[in-house]
C-alpha cells in the first residue's frame, strides 16, 4: 500500500478488499474448526458413535459378517463407528463345527482379525442354541444318547472357547432358551434327546455356564434372550434364573436383551417396563447388554424414520442412565446388510446406515443423545 498521504479510491477499495478477504478466511476456518467439518474426520473426532459412546465408558457394538469385510465402505464404517463386533453368524455351531470332526474356523478368524486390527473387541455368538444346528447332530445316522450328547457339546464348548480364549471378551454361551411362557424350550440341546437334564429346568444353561468358564475363566458370560424386554413370562423366567445363578456362584456375567423390535416399541409402557426390567438385572448385580438391537418399521417401508429415530434413542437412552449396562448393539449397521433385508427389498430399513452408507436419522439421534448426558462413570466393560 504505498498511499501515505493521499490515498485515491482505489487505493481505500484494496484495502477494504484484504481486509473482507482475511475476515473471510478466518472466518471459514474457524468453522471448520469447531464443527470438525473439514474432510475426513479425525480418528480421534468425537463425533463417531463409537468415540461419544466412550465419554460414557458405554461400548457401542453391531453385528458382523465376515464375507463384507472386502467392502471398503462397509470396513470403514465398522472401524470408525464401533468398538465392538459380534459375528453374525460365523461362529454359530453350524458355520463353525459342520462335521463331527470338522471345525471351520476360518470366518470368525477373519473377524477377529479385523477387530484386533482396529482395537475393537470381540463378543462371542453363540455357543448353544436351538437354530442353526447342523445336519450331523440333527440327523443323526443313529439315534443319539444323552451322554454322547452331552460329551458332543463339552468338547464343542471347551474346543470354540479354548480357541478364541483371551481374545473373545464376552460369550453369548446360551442363546434363546426359553419359551414364551417361560417354560425351556424344546430342542435337541434340552430334551430331543438332550444333554441328559431334560426336565431339570435350567441346569442345561448352568452346565453351559460352567463349561465355558472352565475353557476361558476370564470370558464374560452371558445368557441372551428375545421377548424378554419388558415384563412377562419370559423375561420373569430370566430373572429368576439369574437370581438364582448369582446366589449359587454360577459363573453368569450378565444378560443380553435382544431387542429386535419395531417403531411401535416407542410407547412409554414399553420403554418403562423395559428399564424396570434392565433395572432389576442389575440390582443382582449382573450385567445388562442389548445385543441385538434392530427397529423393523411396518409394511417395510422407508417411511417412519424419525419414529425409528425416536426408538433408537430412547432404547440407548434407557442404557445411558444405566450404569451396568455396558454395551449398545444393533444387528448390524447399513441397511444394505440387514437379516431383516428381502433381495427384493421388502421389508426393512431397521438400522442407523441406510443402504448407501449414509447415516440416517436414527444415526443422528443416537449421536445427539450421546452428546448429552447419562451415567458418566466407569461400567463394567473391563473387568478382565
Ligand atoms: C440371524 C442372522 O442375522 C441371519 O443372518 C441368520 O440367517 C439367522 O440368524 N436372534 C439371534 C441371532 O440371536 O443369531 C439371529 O441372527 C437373529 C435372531
Amino acid at each position: 500500500m504505498r498511499c501515505r498521504l493521499g490515498c485515491t479510491r482505489n487505493d481505500l477499495y484494496g484495502v477494504l478488499y484484504h481486509l473482507h478477504r482475511a475476515l473471510f478466511i478466518l472466518a471459514v476456518t474457524g468453522l471448520c474448526l469447531l464443527t470438525g467439518s473439514s474432510k475426513g474426520q479425525r480418528k480421534d473426532d468425537p463425533l463417531t458413535l463409537r468415540a461419544a459412546a466412550e465419554k460414557h465408558h458405554l461400548l457401542m457394538g453391531t453385528a458382523a459378517d465376515a464375507d463384507l469385510l472386502s467392502d471398503a465402505q462397509y470396513a470403514s464404517t465398522l472401524r470408525s463407528e464401533y468398538s465392538v463386533l459380534e459375528p453374525e453368524n460365523e461362529m454359530k455351531f453350524d458355520s463353525i463345527h459342520p462335521a463331527p470332526d470338522r471345525y471351520n474356523f476360518s470366518g470368525a478368524d477373519a473377524l477377529l482379525a479385523f477387530a484386533e486390527a482396529n482395537s475393537m473387541k470381540v463378543r462371542g455368538h453363540n455357543l448353544l442354541w436351538y437354530q442353526q444346528v447342523p445336519g450331523w447332530i440333527l440327523f443323526p445316522s443313529s439315534p443319539w444318547t444323552p451322554a454322547a450328547l452331552n460329551k458332543v457339546l463339552a468338547d464343542h464348548i471347551a474346543t470354540v472357547v479354548g480357541h478364541y480364549k483371551g481374545r473373545v471378551y464376552a460369550w453369548d454361551v446360551v442363546n434363546e432358551p426359553f419359551n414364551d411362557n417361560g417354560s425351556m424350550r424344546s430342542s435337541v440341546w434340552y430334551d430331543k434327546p438332550g444333554i441328559g437334564y431334560a426336565g431339570q429346568g435350567t441346569k442345561m444353561i448352568e452346565q453351559a455356564l460352567r463349561w465355558a468358564h472352565a475353557a476361558d475363566p476370564h470370558a464374560r458370560l452371558f445368557v441372551n434372550e428375545t421377548g424378554a424386554e419388558g415384563f412377562n413370562a419370559k423375561s420373569n423366567a430370566v430373572y429368576a434364573m439369574a437370581k438364582d445363578f448369582v446366589r449359587r456362584g454360577v459363573p453368569l456375567s450378565g444378560i443380553g436383551i435382544e431387542l429386535h423390535t419395531g417403531i411401535g416399541f416407542d410407547q412409554p409402557g414399553s420403554l418403562d417396563a423395559l428399564q424396570a426390567n434392565v433395572k432389576r438385572l442389575a440390582a443382582l448385580g449382573l450385567e445388562v447388554q442389548f445385543t441385538e438391537v434392530d427397529v423393523d418399521t411396518p409394511n417395510g417401508d422407508r417411511f417412519g424414520m424419525s419414529e425409528e429415530a425416536s426408538v433408537y434413542r430412547d432404547l440407548l437412552d434407557i442404557c445411558l442412565r444405566q450404569p451396568q449396562c455396558s454395551l449398545f448393539q444393533t444387528w448390524g449397521f447399513t441397511d444394505a446388510h440387514s437379516w431383516l433385508t428381502r433381495p427384493n427389498g421388502v421389508r426393512g430399513w431397521p438400522l442407523p446406515f441406510d443402504r448407501a452408507y449414509r447415516k440416517k436419522p436414527a444415526y443422528r439421534a443416537m449421536l445427539k443423545r450421546l452428546e448429552g448426558r447419562g451415567y458418566d462413570g466407569p461400567r463394567p466393560l473391563h473387568a478382565r
